[in-house]
């Protein structure tokens, strides 16, 4: 690892950077989607970390690294570069070593393999420095798990959004039917169960509420109004 765990652990941001806005929570509580559009409103930059992490998981998948194999998979994202480009439409696309991998990042594979690939210190702290990279001008929308916490300590706005598991996993499938992907009800619950066990309780950066984020519980919420909710916050707090 070339890059210091100081390094890691210090954010110093820009003092004339933009504004930086971080949503937080659990899988499939609608973060991709409401964090991209809401980058589209205001016109900052969309940073999905969940897809760097999925990036990662679908090469050592595809290269049959050993999943257990903690130093293998590190040794991998030394190797890799993975590049997130935002489209016209807004839209994200995902390159791992200049590949199109944007449909391939959410199998249900790499959905199985990815809490356990985002686990790993060496791997985080590389993913952390990149994040930070293309966060450090600000006027961004960052997604992920550690967001608030970690990765943009410093950023003006946090926001938490949650959902109930019931209704996680129906959008879940929803999102997968629609993709031509059929699967149990039971079974998507179980997994998103399992995630959100496994990206809570590991040691380095688990899932929390990052301190002064507002909780924001789309469960009874369309995609439009967890936007508006979200912007309502953003308003509230940028023009303090
Ligand atoms: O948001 P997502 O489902 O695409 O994220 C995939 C996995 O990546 C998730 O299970 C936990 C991990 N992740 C993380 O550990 N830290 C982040 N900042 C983003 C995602």
């Amino acid at each position: 690892m070339r890059n210091s765990l100081e390094a890691y652990r210090k954010f110093s941001p820009q003092q004339d950077r933009g504004p930086i806005i971080t949503i937080d929570g659990p899988a499939a509580a609608g973060k991709s989607t409401a964090a991209r559009l809401l980058a589209q409103r205001l016109g900052y930059l969309y940073l999905d970390t969940g897809a760097m992490y999925r990036a990662l998981t679908w090469k050592a998948l595809r290269d049959k690294v050993d999943m257990k194999d903690k130093r293998a998979l590190s040794q991998l994202a030394e190797e890799t570069q993975i590049t997130l480009s935002c489209q016209a439409d807004g839209k994200l696309k995902v390159y791992v070593d200049g590949e199109d991998v944007t449909t391939s990042i959410r199998s249900a594979e790499v959905d199985r393999f990815v809490s356990f690939v985002s686990s790993i210190k060496e791997i985080r702290e590389r993913m952390v420095l990149q994040q930070r990279k293309m966060g450090m001008r600000g006027k961004v929308v960052a997604e992920g798990r550690d967001m608030g916490t970690v990765v943009f300590p410093e950023a003006e706005v946090k926001i938490f959004l949650e959902a109930s598991l019931k209704e996680r996993a129906r959008r879940r499938w929803e999102e997968r039917r629609e993709k031509g992907v059929f699967l149990e009800r039971e079974e998507v619950e179980t997994e998103l169960a399992n995630r959100d066990r496994m990206d809570s309780q590991r040691k380095i950066s688990p899932l929390k509420k990052a301190e002064g984020a507002i909780v924001i519980d789309n469960t009874h919420l369309s995609i439009s109004q967890t936007v508006e909710r979200i912007l309502q916050v953003v308003r509230e707090k940028l023009n303090r």
